[in-house]
């Protein structure tokens, strides 16, 4: 297997862009990145696309086509896919360009994440994401991803005793890095007392333990390692990339507030990069709700089960803390526009290890992971990456 390193990255505005249709969010995310990369498309091999429900929120299928036609490339014939894993739809796709490229089956490789979800009404938003669910097992009782999380944290508050105020300090955190994100959905800081007194949406869950639903795009440019320098003197090199797989339904887990496919790909992930947990220097994990965040925490294997809590009322996880988690914002801030989250996690990484995340910047940043869910955790996709 060849070695792989990012070369470009690429994002557009997370939020409502009732401006900007689908693909022109995707195209414009892509641009960028080929514009980082110092590439000209021509130059660009194959491409993946992450998109959970195109044909729910816009009613558009064909998703791997459509972009490479929009993009200029489909007159090179070049292949495309749509890649979906639900919310991990995204950290799919770059698994995918990330493969291929170690492979040496390609060279240059692009693969993007795009999602308009704000074209639909709120309820229709809130089924099409219960397809990431078991439809025959719980979306048809009426369960939706809110209430699947919030019996996650349900049961987590009874086993570990995690108390309202350090579940709250994981959306204080998140919109305190999402200030200071220029893509980022919610650009301000908020206190535990709004997150405390927020409207309920299923208890323990309330409206700011929630991701929202957003818009948005984002995609990333892969080569060889031995010839990134051909393209830009700030390579990040690929470390580790592993997927994994649990039931679909909830009621079938071993334990519902662990999530096991986490577990199983971030002990692959460490494996496969010869690190260890205390060389990580920041994570990005997938916060659709705060209680995933705590849970993601302790599954990738940073503390034990039931301290991630009091470590992120501690300022552990904080953006000077010892292992900073979601600078970006996280889902929670910066935005969940569900195939492109798992690419703008890679994208923040790489902004981080290059230095060049400004107000968010990690000090010293040399190596950094990513987590990214689809479901609730039926896949799970990791990745660790490290400054070159
Ligand atoms: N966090 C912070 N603010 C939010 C928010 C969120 N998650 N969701 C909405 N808001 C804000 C809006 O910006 C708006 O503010 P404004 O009045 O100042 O303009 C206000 O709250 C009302 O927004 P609205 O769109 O009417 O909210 P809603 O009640 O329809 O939706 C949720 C709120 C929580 C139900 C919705 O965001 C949601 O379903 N989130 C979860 C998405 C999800 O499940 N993703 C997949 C995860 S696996």
């Amino acid at each position: 297997m060849r070695d792989v390193a990012v070369i470009g990255i690429g994002l557009t505005n997370f939020g409502e862009m009732w401006d900007t249709s689908f693909r022109e969010l995707c195209v414009e995310a892509g641009v960028k990145a080929i514009e980082d990369a110092g590439l000209d498309g021509e130059q660009i091999d194959e491409m993946f696309v992450g998109n959970m429900s195109g044909g729910r929120f816009v009613l558009q299928e064909h998703i791997g086509a459509l972009i490479a036609d929009y993009a200029g490339l489909a007159t090179n014939h070049i292949p495309s896919t749509r890649t979906e894993a639900a919310c991990a739809s995204g950290g799919l796709a770059f698994r995918q360009a990330v493969t291929c490229v170690a492979s040496g089956m390609q060279d240059v490789v692009i693969a993007a994440g795009v999602e308009k979800m704000t074209d639909v009404s709120g309820g229709e938003t809130t089924d099409a994401l219960a397809g990431a669910a078991d439809r025959e097992w719980e979306g048809i009782y009426g369960v939706t991803f809110p209430s699947l999380y919030a019996m996650m944290a349900r049961d987590y508050i009874h086993k570990y005793g995690l108390t309202r105020e350090q579940l709250a300090q994981v959306a204080v955190k998140n919109h305190f890095n999402g200030a200071r994100n220029p893509i980022a959905q919610f650009r301000k800081e908020i206190t535990l007392d709004v997150v405390k007194n927020s409207t309920l949406v299923a208890d323990p869950l309330r409206l700011m333990d929630c991701s929202p639903v957003s818009d948005g795009a984002s995609a990333v440019i892969v080569c060889p390692l031995e010839r990134a320098h051909e393209f830009t003197d700030t390579p990040v090199k690929v470390l580790a990339s592993t997927q994994a797989t649990d039931t679909i339904s909830l009621h079938d887990r071993r334990d519902i507030s662990t999530i096991d496919a986490t577990i199983a790909a971030g002990n692959r992930a460490f494996k496969m990069a010869g690190l260890e947990r205390k060389d990580i220097d920041l994570v990005e994990v997938h916060d659709c709700f705060t209680i995933a965040e705590i849970c993601a925490i302790e599954d990738l294997g940073f503390c034990k089960k039931g301290e991630a809590g009091k470590l992120t009322e501690e300022g552990y996880t904080a953006l000077d803390g010892k292992l900073p988690v979601n600078t970006s914002g996280g889902l929670k801030a910066c935005g969940h526009p569900v195939g492109a989250t798992g690419i703008k996690q890679v994208c923040e990484i790489v902004q981080q290890l290059r230095g060049d995340a400004g107000k968010r910047q990690v000090n010293g940043a040399e190596i950094g992971m990513t987590q990214n869910v689809g479901g609730t955790g039926a896949t799970v996709v990791t990745h660790i990456f490290g400054r070159t």
